[in-house]
């Protein structure tokens, strides 16, 4: 039987809104073919107008605070550069955290402190032990429905990470993928809307439009991001001028707004399924109950090691992303180990099967 895959955030393809963007693709193609198979404009270059000024009106921002790189992983490194070309390379992460974000500071020479996570968000009492002693440069937080925990941090949690940046001074990045793809509850106000200054949001249209074309923006401070472009265009150039029209005109035909609207119609019986199955197979193990986003996990106590349990779900027909590659130096906390569970790309019941058959390798039935 083919294994039942607990291992990446791809979206399913059901909600890829593929004839719009092939018909918004010949559009654009046809109205600017020389423009959008040539060379752009060299020179700082923040990307699309048109895409930019769409975002920054969705984001409440202008668009000279606007960036927009190939992906948001690829603006996330050339920010975390920027960030930490200073002395202080201290950055303060969620514990457990992105791991390709964690990768990407320690690649810059970061160093990489965890605060454990709870159901909502920062523990507030040890992210102040911790920033007050490290001194960070800057704090990563995902704070809607977190990769890979699910988490989302309460308005409490939020407003203290805030009021900790203005009393020592460092930067928040908030990286705001899944901030969208909400099915519970009432959207709650963003890092950025707290501390519009001290705040630079990356986010994507990865999980909202398509991953293939690779879209992703930071908004910073004008300086902040035409800093960030000097960088680019010593790595790549230019940004992709063709995708990035696409998402352009995606974003002003409305045509984003209906994938979140379907993505959210199509998730959301995944979400309330998983949340019953993880719940009845992990109990209290279950870190939170989301209500929104791709990822449930689980940080439970166990007498297994980590290649034990990884083992163990193969052979029960189970593949999964090793859990400690999400905590800083891929350190587990003692005495535990770590599940992400994705359930935006499984039926409901290949989810619950294999919710099931890892809480019983956890427990060793
Ligand atoms: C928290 C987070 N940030 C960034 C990314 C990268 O997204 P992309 O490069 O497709 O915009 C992901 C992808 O899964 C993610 O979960």
């Amino acid at each position: 039987m083919t294994p039942i895959p607990f291992t990446r955030g791809v979206p399913p393809e059901q909600v890829l809104p593929v004839t719009e963007l092939v018909k918004l693709t010949t559009e654009v193609l046809s109205e600017r073919p020389v423009e959008l198979f040539q060379y752009p404009r060299i020179g700082a270059n923040l990307g699309d107008d048109a895409l930019r000024a769409a975002l920054a009106g969705r984001l409440g921002t202008t668009p000279e605070r606007v960036f927009v790189g190939n992906g948001s992983l690829q603006v996330l490194d050339l920010l975390a550069a920027a960030l930490l070309s200073g002395e202080n390379k201290s950055v303060v992460v969620e514990e457990p955290t992105y791991d390709r974000a964690r990768q990407i500071f320690e690649r810059h020479g970061g160093q990489v402190t965890g605060v454990p996570l709870r159901s909502t968000g920062f523990a507030v009492d040890a992210l102040a032990d911790v920033v007050a002693r490290v001194r960070p440069a800057f704090v990563y937080t995902i704070p809607d429905f977190q990769n890979p925990s699910g988490v989302c941090a309460g308005v409490e949690q939020r407003q203290a990470l805030v009021d900790l940046a203005e009393r020592h001074g460092f930067a928040i990045v908030e990286d705001t993928p899944y901030r969208a793809l909400r099915y519970h509850g009432v959207e709650l106000p963003s890092i950025a809307d707290l501390a519009p200054e001290r705040v630079i949001t990356v986010g994507s249209l990865s999980k909202v439009l398509s991953p293939g074309l690779r879209v992703g923006y930071a908004v910073g401070t004008p300086e902040l991001v035409a800093g960030i472009a000097v960088r680019a265009e010593g790595t790549y150039l230019t940004p992709t001028p063709l995708t990035q029209a696409v998402a352009a005109r995606a974003l002003e035909y409305g045509v984003v707004d209906s994938a979140i609207a379907d993505a959210v119609a199509f998730l959301k019986p995944r979400h309330d399924s998983a949340v019953a199955a993880a719940r009845a197979a992990f109990g209290d193990a279950l870190l939170a109950e989301p209500g929104g986003g791709y990822f449930l996990s689980v940080l439970a106590e166990s007498r297994l090691t980590e290649a034990e349990l990884v083992a163990g779900a193969k052979a029960a027909g189970v593949t999964f992303a090793p859990g400690s590659a999400f905590f800083p130096g891929g350190r587990l906390p003692d005495g535990k180990l770590f599940l992400r569970l994705p359930f935006q790309a499984l039926p409901e019941s290949d989810f619950a099967r294999g919710a099931r058959a890892l809480a019983d390798v956890l427990v060793g039935r």
